[in-house]
């Protein structure tokens, strides 16, 4: 039984949106955005459209996706369990022919009257969505996909000599480009066909749109620039790697390495540094691109009917420089925190702001719950036996008792993990992302109020798990004092105690959390 105020807020979620109409549910996913908006405190960036959302929704600040890498997070998210249960940490496996007949997010809706649909990047293309982005189970029709997608990683880009390479900053006109478009556009011409067609229609749909950008490369329209001009860029006072971290959680941003304007600066494998003059570019050129899905976005929720619940989030985050990284590939925060935006109709009439852990897996039952579609979900009581269940737990008790101005009951902590095929930063296998074979070191991270605290154990391939007692690495990092992680204590005696009653939290993981 749920505690009366979930009720009397369901209660009113149903009155709001009457009593026949079951609200329509669009889901935004961007690729690789951290929270760098307006909204979230970043004044850097430049997103007015998703702050005009912001405004009449409940805007959760802290996020965190269950691995920092497409695949496994999307995976996750969708489906609402984590890596360990869908054995899926790199891009090579799909959970129904693995683990389970597992039910997504989408499916769950198709299930119950919805016409469901997938434009972009919604799940991971390729093998770890059988190919079809789990077509048929989860979408009433074949998913879209944006066809200049395919020049993706094409020398599209112009150089300062005026020849066509591929770069990682690359602003482009669009005009010239193949095609005479960008991916997102075509997904965002294709999600207003769409919620046009569906105006009329009696089932209401369950709409997922994955925009592509600001993953690399940073390919988005010259105009964007004009929003974030060079000599606005701040390096992050964290630039540096800190001395204290373990060779095991550096990541060495392989996949920017081979762009074209990066290679010529000959940056040294495996710690560069990058040089200054870069990094202002490349956070810059992610701000523009994040700006320039901020205004396709805009457009977008121009058509959406009022009837609608909005969720904006992403599959992970991505390191600006910060402790001298550019990529995803770790557990630090930069890395696996997320925006999280949630409009309900009627109810979210302001911005109401939270501080709760949250996690990625929370999304399915809290859409379950919100739209009512059936019961609550279960929470998954053993790997294998229930097709439909969570690892996640709702947010609509949560956001009932914000929105009454109670005092809301939230997570103690949130877990996030990440695989290495070594203790050192490697080419061959690549560190940044091993295949499941190479997967030797598991980094498994417990985030709470007031640490993260990491440990690196050996990791069984064949079997999928840990072996606590052979630990390579540890690292503690106080969110009171250290909100940017550079300064790992673990190896301070007088953080034992912390640590012990951490790591056993840690290996006890969610379902005590
Ligand atoms: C998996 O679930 C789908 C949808 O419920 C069902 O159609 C399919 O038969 C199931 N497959 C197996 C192997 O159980
Ligand atoms: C995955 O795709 C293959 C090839 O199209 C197909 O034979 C198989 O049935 C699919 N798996 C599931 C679980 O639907
Ligand atoms: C431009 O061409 C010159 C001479 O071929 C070359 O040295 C330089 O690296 C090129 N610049 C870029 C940005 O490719
Ligand atoms: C929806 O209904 C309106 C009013 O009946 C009509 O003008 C419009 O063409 C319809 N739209 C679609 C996409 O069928
Ligand atoms: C850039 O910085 C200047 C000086 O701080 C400020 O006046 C200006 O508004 C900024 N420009 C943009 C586009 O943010
Ligand atoms: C690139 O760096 C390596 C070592 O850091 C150096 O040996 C080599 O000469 C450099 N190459 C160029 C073209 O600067």
């Amino acid at each position: 039984m749920p505690p009366i105020t979930v009720v009397i807020f369901l209660l009113l979620v149903k009155l709001e949106l009457g009593n026949c109409a079951k609200p329509n549910v669009l889901l935004i996913i961007v690729d690789d955005l951290k929270p760098s908006l307006r909204c979230f405190g970043d004044r850097n960036a430049y997103t007015p459209n998703i702050d005009r959302l912001s405004e009449k929704s409940f805007v959760f600040r802290n996020v965190f996706a269950q691995q920092a890498l497409c695949a496994p997070s999307r995976n996750s998210l969708l489906t609402s369990r984590r890596p360990n249960s869908l054995h899926l940490y790199d891009f090579y496996s799909y959970w129904r022919s693995t683990v389970g007949n597992f039910t997504t997010i989408p499916q769950y809706f198709r299930e119950n009257g919805y016409h469901t649909y997938s434009i972009g990047k919604v799940f991971h293309p390729g093998k770890s969505s059988n190919f079809t982005d789990d077509y048929p189970y989860s979408w009433s029709t074949p998913t879209f996909h944006p066809k200049t997608e395919q020049f993706m990683n094409s020398p599209v880009c112009v150089d300062q000599n005026g020849s066509l390479v591929k770069n990682l900053i690359c602003p482009v006109i669009i005009e010239s480009q193949p095609d005479g478009t960008l991916p997102d556009i075509e997904s965002l011409n294709e999600a207003v066909r769409y919620l046009e067609y569906r105006r009329n229609a009696t089932k209401p749909y369950f709409l997922a749109v994955g925009f592509h950008k600001p993953h690399v490369p940073f390919k988005f329209p010259f105009k964007y620039l004009d929003y974030h001009p060079i000599k606005n860029v701040s390096l992050p006072t964290n630039k540096d790697r800190p001395s204290s971290l373990p060779l095991v959680a550096w990541n060495p941003w392989t996949d920017i390495r081979l762009r074209h304007d990066i290679e010529l600066l000959n940056v040294s494998f495996p710690f560069g540094p990058m040089p200054d003059h870069m990094s202002r570019k490349i956070i810059q050129a992610y701000n523009a691109a994040t700006t320039y899905v901020d205004d396709l976005i805009g457009q977008l929720l121009v058509h959406v009917d009022p009837n609608t619940i909005v969720i904006l989030t992403a599959d992970h985050g991505w390191s600006r420089g910060e402790h001298g990284e550019f990529s995803k590939f770790s557990n630090y925060d930069e890395a696996t925190k997320v925006p999280l935006i949630i409009h309900v109709p009627g109810l979210s009439t302001g911005e109401i702001i939270s501080d709760a852990l949250v996690e990625l897996v929370d999304l399915f039952p809290t859409l379950v719950d919100l739209t009512q579609v059936a019961e609550s979900l279960p929470i998954c009581s053993k790997l294998v036996d229930e097709i439909a269940c969570t690892e996640g737990r709702s947010l609509a008790p949560y956001m009932a008792c914000k929105k009454m101005g109670k005092v809301a009951r939230q997570k103690s902590a949130v877990f996030t993990q990440y695989p290495r095929p070594g203790v050192q930063p490697t080419l061959h296998p690549n560190s940044d992302k091993p295949h499941l074979k190479d997967i030797k070191i598991m980094g498994y991270s417990i985030r709470t109020n007031a640490y993260r605290y990491t440990e690196w154990v050996k990791f069984d391939p064949q079997t999928y798990k840990p072996n606590w007692k052979k630990v390579y690495a540890k690292e503690l990092y106080s969110h009171i004092f250290d909100k940017k992680e550079d300064l790992n204590l673990a190896e301070r005696p007088e953080m034992e105690d912390v640590m012990k009653h951490l790591h056993r939290r840690l290996k006890l993981g969610w379902r005590h959390a």
